[in-house]
């Protein structure tokens, strides 16, 4: 057995192997018509989820909750948010996904909890060890700051002068406990402190309650987040997020996260993604590394193009994206590994983003899809992605719901920046996140078949176009080319283990590269434009590929040079090794 072989029998993993399907449950499937998504009728859709091909699927936040940033705010951690059913149903919808032999991954969200958790209530009633549970502090005075702060007496100002991610200052006065808390979010959604050993402890756990019930994983929001510079000193004011140098990466993150793993995760079959946002290659190595994360989720590609904050997006440079996409697969390729996206429910549409959701909709969702399922690591696919849905029109500040895209617009007129919604529109239908939460588009019916009633957010109006019955329908949809990526994934350990190596790395119209493991060989080739590109084929890519998916007709082999039609992608392999995925994991035969 080669030595390649070896290896990847050694580092298999499931989630390495797997695909996982995002649900963002509010907008998934509405079973009860209040127009709100709900655990029922995520269960309703497992057949769908199946008939897909997908090996896992991670839930965002179902707990229980205020709502105001769509569950991120958690004031129950071990119960359901009503309107999403309760605990039996949250039971059948693991049980039906694990007898189709789908996994489950639950959101953690132990950054911050919603300021009507108990911790906090009795927190701000200053209750035994309680009192310390969140990052409480005096104010300072405000003739000695050089920043202001709207709340609070009026002789003060917050105790520093970070910014939230939210927008507005990081800090909020409580009237009851008459000092200030942190919160890197939305007001409603106090900082814990991780300082506080107390407070580890129950986050560990309430992991091992879930642990118990069976599930297979979690997705660790913001886990970068949890340690801040001692003393919380202020932060450079002309530095971006100001404070971010002080809570992202901080000190102690290292600690907290080995602590976390070695405290509540009882082995390497539990999957674990941190998001990760300002993390570098080299904070991943760690994260994955001596850390214990099976993966995280990096914030550089989906960056590319943006210009300062995130509001101001430019096209992006394909040789950028290309250069930072392969530094993470090369960075992580020997030890680590790395989680795949292109979108989720902060980030907008996928085809919308980095494809074109006009004349080229279908063809680069296909792209982008064979992207995310041949690079190494694993694919995220974010519900709606796998049918090619699109951003939204948004016409009036009062079809929006995201906390996030609200403030910015009212800052943005409060402010001046702007005089109308009309002046920021165009930001927010680029990057806001609603336009990833709009409901799922599963029919021509009303409501694009999500709910009979009232849908909470607006539906996207071309659901009578693009939905899961039509594409379902037509062989040659999005849908049925995800499918194919799947078993072609599935198939291959070519296209999960691999080694990768970018080709052309300063073409400005082709990403290519290679997948190598042992004497396999896969080479793709995708044209991430609206013009027609050619590619010359190098000589290492091989001789032996022969086509194995492409989403315009292409000829059975590569040829020297490759003609491509505009978003044309094609994914070439060499023939099958006979040994190429066992039955069984680390077999000692050769
Ligand atoms: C990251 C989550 O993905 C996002 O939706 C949320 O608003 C923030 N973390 C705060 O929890």
């Amino acid at each position: 057995m080669s030595e390649a072989v070896q290896r990847v029998r050694a580092d298999r993993q499931w989630w390495k192997e797997a695909v996982v399907y995002q649900i963002y449950p509010k907008s998934f499937f509405d079973s009860d018509g209040d127009g709100i998504g709900d655990l029922a009728g995520i269960t309703e859709q497992v057949d769908y989820l199946d008939a897909l091909g997908v090996d896992a699927v991670w839930l965002c936040p179902v707990y229980d909750s205020p709502q105001a940033d769509n569950g991120y705010d958690i004031s129950d951690y071990r119960s359901i948010f009503d309107t999403y059913g309760d605990l039996a149903d949250w039971e059948r919808l693991l049980s039906e996904l694990h007898d189709r032999d789908i996994r489950l991954v639950m959101d953690l969200v132990v950054n911050h909890t919603s300021s009507e958790h108990e911790w906090f209530q009795r927190s701000r009633r200053r209750e035994g060890e309680y009192a310390d549970y969140y990052h409480w502090r005096d104010g300072r005075p405000a003739a000695e700051a050089d920043y202001d702060t709207d709340d609070g007496p009026a002789d003060e100002v917050a105790p520093n002068n970070w910014e939230s991610i939210f927008g507005g200052p990081a800090w909020a006065y409580d009237e009851e406990r008459e000092q200030w808390y942190l919160h890197l979010f939305d007001e409603s959604q106090p900082d814990l402190n991780w300082e506080h050993e107390a407070v580890r402890e129950d986050v560990y756990e309430m992991m091992g309650w879930w642990l118990d019930r069976g599930i297979d994983g979690f997705r660790m929001d913001v886990i970068n987040l949890v340690s801040k510079t001692p003393g919380l000193p202020d932060g450079d004011p002309d530095g971006g997020l100001v404070g971010a140098e002080h809570f992202m990466n901080g000190p102690k993150v290292h600690d907290y996260l080995s602590e976390l793993v070695a405290e509540a995760i009882p082995d390497d079959d539990i999957l674990t993604v941190g998001e990760t946002p300002g993390a570098s290659v080299e904070d991943a190595q760690r994260f994955v590394g001596e850390d214990g994360l099976s993966m995280v989720f990096q914030f550089e590609h989906v960056n590319v193009g943006h210009e300062g904050d995130k509001w101001s997006l430019e096209d992006y440079s394909l040789v950028e994206l290309k250069e930072s996409l392969a530094r993470w697969q090369n960075g992580l390729a020997d030890e680590g590994w790395n989680s795949l996206y292109l979108s989720n429910h902060d980030q907008p549409r996928t085809v919308s983003r980095f494809g074109d959701d006009g004349r080229y909709r279908d063809r680069s969702a296909k792209l982008l899809g064979t992207l995310l399922y041949t690079l190494q690591g694993t694919p995220f696919v974010y519900q709606g992605q796998e049918i090619g849905m699109t951003n939204a029109p948004f016409e009036s500040k009062s079809e929006l719901r995201d906390v996030e895209s609200i403030n910015f617009v009212e800052e943005a007129i409060e402010s001046g920046a702007a005089e109308s919604y009309e002046d920021v529109r165009d930001a927010v239908e680029t990057v806001g996140r609603d336009n990833a939460r709009t409901p799922m588009q599963w029919s021509d019916d009303e409501n694009a078949g999500f709910t009979d009633g009232e849908p909470w957010l607006k539906v996207n109006p071309n659901y009578d176009a693009i939905n899961v019955e039509q594409a379902r329908a037509d062989p040659d949809s999005v849908w049925h080319y995800y499918r194919e990526l799947g078993d072609l994934r599935a198939d291959r350990d070519l296209l999960v283990y691999g080694t990768f190596d970018l080709l052309a790395p300063d073409d400005e119209q082709v990403f290519a590269y290679t997948r190598t493991l042992a004497d396999e060989r896969a080479l793709v080739v995708l044209n991430v434009s609206a013009q027609a590109a050619t590619f010359a084929v190098p000589d290492e890519a091989g001789d032996d590929l022969e086509l194995a998916i492409a989403n315009v007709n292409a000829p059975e082999t590569p040829g020297s040079t490759v003609e491509l039609d505009p978003y044309e992608a094609r994914v070439y392999l060499t023939p099958a090794d006979s040994t190429d995925r066992p039955t069984t994991t680390n077999s000692d035969s050769t």
